[in-house]
């Protein structure tokens, strides 16, 4: 198992101690309301997930992963991990002020104590970060409607509560990395995923598990866009294919707290180091990892790791390409394994895949599994998607 992104993993859990004196103290400080993703990003930063992050980047290194792709101290990191609000608030705090950061409802989720306050410009973030200032890409319009300074510094919080529905698969780097340990899985590969899992996701995490020990199925349950299906019912998917179809001994289902960015290769990096907080050796990145509409190309999330030093990422990338089924071959595979024309195969767009189960008609079982289709035939009845 390789060491923490850093060395060490990160723990920024509040005491007993320490929670029942900032809920003393609270009212008397400034506060912040948080949104979807500085809630789910203050969460991953105390549970170690962003491991040797300790707290929203100071300007220093912010700068450094928008402009180099790195820490200030060096360390290769892709997203920036921040904290804005606007510059009437920002005036009122100054360096050294602890601040109480709230939910929307007003409960403490924890505390920061700002280091510094800063501006900075969103265009070039987007650009550097998305490859676009395109406001209808959604990690852009996420980044266009923040404060305009951000505050870095760093963080204590309470721990968060898991809704009932995942709560059986919640946990925190230290517990996935205790548990690997106890299956005594040398080698670990990490899935990824925001979606339903179709036939070609399990295709690659399964040809993944052939040449390692343990497969950790890790999807995503934060923030994610107007249109992908809600994590409830995938959760519901992932327990009914994996009751079935994969090995109980060498598969493990856990959530990720994480928000999605949408930002294809700059996050396949960020995803892949966060894996190797939780534990894992080995990562997946297929065709358009983490990708939104056109904007990267179908394997730019893996060319990207190229450009780094891969002994300074650390976890071990695992690179497929488009999977499908083919009727020739009467087998799923890839362009690299299957020979036969592009008519054999069968390949539908998420948007034809809507449109089934929307009208209640199950794709073939060679693209879902039913047990899959089944689920999500109901949760459309339920409530229709939103297009996003
Ligand atoms: S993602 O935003 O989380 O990357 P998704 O859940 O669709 O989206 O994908 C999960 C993982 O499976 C990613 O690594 C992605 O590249 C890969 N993937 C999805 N569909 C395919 C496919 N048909 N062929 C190969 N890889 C795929």
């Amino acid at each position: 198992m390789f060491e923490p992104h850093g060395g060490k993993l990160i723990d920024r859990i509040i005491s007993h101690a320490e929670g029942d004196d900032l809920k003393k103290r609270a009212h008397s400080l400034p506060s912040l309301t948080l949104n979807a993703r500085e809630t789910s990003d203050l969460r991953m930063i105390s549970i170690g997930a962003f491991s040797p992050i300790e707290g929203f980047m100071n300007s220093a290194d912010y700068r450094g992963v928008v402009e180099r792709a790195a820490l200030a101290n060096g360390l290769p990191w892709t997203i920036p991990v921040t904290l804005s609000t606007d510059k009437a608030t920002a005036d009122h705090l100054k360096p050294g002020a602890e601040v109480a950061l709230k939910t929307q409802e007003g409960a403490i989720l924890g505390s920061l104590t700002v280091e510094d306050k800063f501006g900075y410009d969103k265009a070039k973030e987007a650009q550097n970060i998305f490859r676009t200032t395109d406001e209808a890409h959604p990690g852009v319009a996420v980044v266009m409607k923040q404060g305009e300074v951000l505050l870095g510094g760093k963080v204590k919080a309470f721990a968060q509560q898991p809704l009932p529905v995942y709560a059986d698969s919640d946990r925190t780097p230290a517990q996935t990395r205790a548990l690997f340990k106890e299956q005594g899985w040398n080698t670990v590969v990490g899935f990824q995923t925001r979606n339903p899992i179709h036939r070609a996701h399990e295709y690659i995490m399964k040809c993944a598990l052939e040449l390692v020990d343990g497969l950790m199925v890790h999807p995503l349950v934060g923030e994610t866009k107007a249109g992908d299906t809600d994590a409830e019912v995938r959760m519901r998917c992932y327990h009914a294919l994996l009751g079935k179809y994969y090995p109980a001994t060498r598969t493990l289902l856990s959530t990720f707290p994480a928000s999605m960015r949408y930002a294809g290769p700059k996050e396949a990096i960020f995803h892949a180091i966060c894996r190797k907080n939780y534990g894992c050796t080995n990562f997946i990145v297929g065709r358009d990892h983490a990708g939104v509409g056109t904007y990267y190309g179908s394997y730019d999330a893996q060319k990207i790791f190229g450009e780094f030093d891969a002994a300074a990422i650390g976890i071990r990338p695992m690179f497929f390409e488009n999977s499908f089924f083919c009727k020739a071959c009467g087998n799923m595979g890839t362009a690299k394994t299957c020979p036969h024309l592009e008519t054999d195969r069968i390949n539908l767009s998420g948007t034809k895949v809507r449109e089934m189960l929307a009208a209640g008609q199950r794709p073939p079982s060679e693209f879902t599994r039913a047990e899959v289709a089944d689920i999500l035939i109901e949760a459309a009845k339920a409530a229709p998607v939103k297009s996003g």
